[in-house]
């Protein structure tokens, strides 16, 4: 968390292209309505451009006031995944761009997605991350997974809720 905080200013320099990519994927994969409410974990910046309400949650206030000019993030809040001020079914989709790796507890952090999700999710990941396998696991043990796209650096899960 302190390394992105420690690059706040330089972080859409030096990701923004390679961020996008994935953001579009993930904008053509998730059928959005205008209506919708959307909630970014782990936001940073704020790169998401996305025609719906945004909520960007992320624990470094040092990204989150960066005020991407790219990005159209109406609200912004300081929290961790792994605790999120929401009640349960609060959001229509839930995504999360390379930044589950980064979680303190990636299970509880899966579990929150879960809780305040209704039923579409999105979740870019690291394919380079030492915890991809532990991160695929909880992903594939909490969500149906409908579709796996090669983001280039990272595998794009397009989920939906399991009910049991
Ligand atoms: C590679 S950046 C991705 C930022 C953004 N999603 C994007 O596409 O540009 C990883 C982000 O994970 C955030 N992060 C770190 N620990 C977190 C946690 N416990 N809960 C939520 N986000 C966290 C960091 O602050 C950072 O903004």
């Amino acid at each position: 968390m302190q390394f992105y905080s420690s690059i706040a200013k330089g972080y859409d320099e030096l990701y923004s292209e390679e961020q996008q990519i994935k953001h579009r994927i993930i904008k053509e994969n998730l059928k959005i309505k205008n209506s919708d409410f959307l909630l970014d974990v782990g936001c940073g910046t704020g790169l998401l451009d996305f025609n719906c309400n945004v909520i960007g949650l992320d624990p470094s206030l040092d990204l989150l006031m960066q005020n991407n000019p790219l990005g159209h993030i109406e609200n912004k809040i300081v929290a961790r995944a792994e605790n999120m001020p929401f009640k349960d079914n609060s959001f229509d989709k839930v995504i999360s761009v390379t930044s589950m790796h980064n979680f303190d507890s990636i299970g509880k952090g899966i579990q929150e997605i879960k809780r305040v999700g209704k039923n579409e999710f999105a979740f870019s990941i690291l394919k380079k991350t030492k915890n991809f396998d532990l991160i695929e696991e909880k992903i594939k043990n909490n969500f149906n997974i409908r579709k796996i796209i090669d983001g280039k650096k990272d595998w794009i899960f397009i989920c939906s809720k399991i009910f049991k």
